[in-house]
């Protein structure tokens, strides 16, 4: 039971002079009470964390036996998913190293096939194991200058491969600094958004520029101040289904701070880079992400 709803019924309930304090047993009276609004307030119920390593261009067969360490442990904690994206070479080894694990990669063309040398398409990576790619990385805008146009034809080709897209949003210092950062990221949101996508078929990853692999990691209030307005966002493009999307935050994330971070409204998760290598530094953080 999300705790927004319950709250909702609750006051709905008690308004209505019925009175009840506690969470059970009210559902026969729901239809008594204000029900319109309760099951409008449903669809903001909790959704289910995901927890996502970003390898970036790190690990080699050696590093096999960290994933499926971490498959194995992370099989072990329930409620949560969990997932790793790792370096193209390692998709089909790590999919066959761990077995039943969600495997992803961290990138891919929008085209099914075609002259574009060096590039994966969806369908590839598809075959070799991924069951998500990571698309639009701030690494990816920055090194290969991938604009929020060509982010949001990667994801539609993603969820037309049967693929979840994992889209990667974030500002600048320079841009939070300017206090643009609110609207520099709603932005991409909008431009990077698939043409139509269902809540299992995309996630958003909030990852501020200044907070990668910097130690530094944004305040509870800024993260929460973002996720709401992203959130808004994908209400406003997608409607209803704006609500089952999940919403994670990326940037430094650690075994420290992950309570924190995951239990801010509107974080649905992480995406999380160096501490995802290992086990040890990972599993804790899957672990943070039970209620
Ligand atoms: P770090 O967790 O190393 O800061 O990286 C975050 C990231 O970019 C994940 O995609």
């Amino acid at each position: 039971m999300g705790k927004h709803l319950h709250l909702k019924l609750l006051s709905a309930l008690e308004a209505d002079g019925l009175g009840i304090k506690h969470s059970q047993g009210w559902y026969p009276f729901i239809a008594f009470a204000n029900a319109p609004e309760i099951i409008e307030s449903e669809t903001k119920m909790a959704l289910k964390k995901l927890i996502a390593g970003n390898w970036k261009m790190n690990g080699s067969r050696a590093a096999l036996a960290e994933v499926t360490a971490i498959s194995v442990a992370a099989s072990a904690i329930g409620h949560v998913e969990s997932a790793l994206a790792v370096p193209a070479t390692l998709i089909a080894p790590a999919f066959a190293a761990a077995p039943g694990f969600s495997i992803g990669a961290q990138d891919c063309h929008w085209n099914d096939a075609g002259a574009h040398t060096g590039c994966l398409s969806p369908g590839m990576i598809k075959e070799a194991g991924a069951s998500f790619v990571i698309v639009g990385h701030s690494e990816r805008r920055t090194d290969n200058h991938e604009t929020s146009a060509e982010v949001a034809k990667k994801a539609d080709a993603a969820i037309q491969a049967g693929l979840l897209a994992i889209v990667c949003v974030g500002e600048t210092d320079a841009e939070r600094d300017a206090g643009k950062a609110v609207a520099i990221v709603t932005g991409q949101v909008r431009d990077s958004l698939p043409g139509s996508a269902n809540g299992d078929q995309l996630a958003i990853a909030y990852e501020p520029v200044w907070a990668i692999g910097t130690g530094r990691t944004a305040s509870a209030a800024d993260v929460a101040e973002m996720h709401g307005a992203i959130r808004s966002e994908l209400v406003q493009q997608m409607g209803d289904v704006g609500h089952k999307v999940r919403i994670l935050y990326g940037g430094s994330v650690k075994a420290s701070n992950a309570a924190e971070l995951l239990h801010i409204p509107d974080v649905d998760g992480a995406l999380v880079g160096g501490a995802s290598l290992k086990a040890d530094d990972f599993i804790p953080i899957i672990k943070a992400a039970i209620a």
